[in-house]
């Protein structure tokens, strides 16, 4: 099968970052679906993995990054009950395996879900890594209800305009929250009020005096899916009493976590590949959000993300993919469809 690889992390203006490749196509275990892949969505994760082990390091075999997929399921394992060969599937897979680009995809059925019905194989690919994010973000570490009881409560998420921001937002609105967005240009300030924010500050000026200014001095929850100690200070400051916090980006020095102890405030990390990595027993909750996304996005709630489409997929664009996402700009998400003849 046709696949994109790396067995050496180099930087993404050097062709051999990555290649085109021919793998053998996989057979699937117990509880996994084999994947025709038929479009698949960039993520920093795929740069940041690309570049992990610096140049000298040399892999026996290619290695495929990608985990964002939308495609059809073409053969299932043994113990598999969820889904059959036929269905149109979208799903973010594993850190601890393969990715995703490659024509044949190996992923557990648990963390997979039924595309939505009312969005093509690219938009579907759009979805997943980011949703999850999102919803495990608000739903599992902030404790936020969805469709209930957030109303007069107020998220600040900081990195509105980014592939997680785009959909924390939306999602953010499903929990009838008030949403307040940062961005830093006029561009994806105006891409922030398109997803749902009902305001939009800038997060190259200070936080806390913009929100003095909207008369919203603190806010009940912050998501920031941008670098953690940059905005530490600004959250601790704007963070009611008795706040959450989650964040999703490591920090690469140490932040004052005392700041947040007399405000009792709740600090969260998300890392949307937890339950498949250590197979938690609740791990077929991500076949289950990613079902409800799906039925938000065929009810009409919630809007694609989707911003550049590249076709097809091979070696060449997905380094301008990667390109594109290393310059920390992006607006929404970028797709690549379809497979070279
Ligand atoms: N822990 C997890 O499970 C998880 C999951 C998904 C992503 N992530 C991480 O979360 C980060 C964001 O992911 P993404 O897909 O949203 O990335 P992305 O789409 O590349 O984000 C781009 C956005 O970041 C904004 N931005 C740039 N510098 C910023 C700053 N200093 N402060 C606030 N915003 C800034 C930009 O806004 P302007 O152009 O307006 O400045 C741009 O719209 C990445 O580091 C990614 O690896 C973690």
């Amino acid at each position: 099968m046709k696949a994109v690889g790396l067995t050496r992390y180099l930087p993404i203006t050097d062709s051999e970052s990555l290649r085109d490749v021919e793998l053998p196509k996989p057979e699937p275990g117990d509880r996994d679906l084999l994947v025709r892949v038929e479009a698949i969505s960039v993520n920093p994760v795929d740069t940041k993995i690309r570049r992990s082990k610096g140049p000298d390091h040399q892999e026996a075999l290619p290695q495929v990054l990608g985990w964002d997929a939308a495609g059809v399921v073409e053969a299932v394992g043994s113990k598999v009950t969820l889904f059959q060969p036929g269905i149109e599937v979208y799903y973010a897979g594993s850190i601890t395996r393969p990715g995703t680009n490659s024509e044949y995809h190996l992923v557990d059925e648990r963390i997979v879900a039924k595309k939505p019905r009312s969005f093509d194989m690219a938009y579907a690919a759009a979805l997943p890594l980011t949703a999850i994010t999102a919803y495990e973000a608000f739903c599992d570490r902030m404790g936020i209800v969805f469709e209930s009881d957030s109303v007069g409560k107020t998220v600040l998420i900081i990195g509105g305009a980014g592939g997680v921001g785009s959909i924390a937002t939306q999602i953010a609105k499903i929990a009838n929250l008030r949403v307040i967005a940062t961005a830093s240009r006029p561009e994806s300030q105006s891409w922030c009020r398109k997803m749902g924010a009902d305001e939009v500050l800038d997060h190259t000026k200070s936080i806390p005096d913009q929100l003095q200014r909207l008369n919203c001095s603190t806010v009940d929850y912050i998501f920031n899916t941008s670098t953690t100690e940059q905005h530490w200070p600004a959250m601790c400051e704007v963070i009611k009493p008795q706040g959450r916090i989650c964040c999703i980006v490591d920090t690469t020095k140490a932040v004052d976590l005392n700041a947040l102890k007399r405000k009792s405030v709740t600090f969260a990390w998300e890392f949307m590949f937890t339950r498949p990595m250590y197979q938690t027993d609740d791990i077929v909750e991500q076949h289950k959000l990613l079902t409800q996304v799906a039925r938000w996005v065929d009810a009409g709630m919630i809007q694609s993300a989707l911003t550049e489409t590249l076709s097809p997929i091979n070696a060449a664009n997905l380094r301008a993919a990667h390109a594109k996402l290393e310059s920390g700009r992006m607006i929404g998400k970028l797709v690549l469809t379809g497979w070279p003849s």
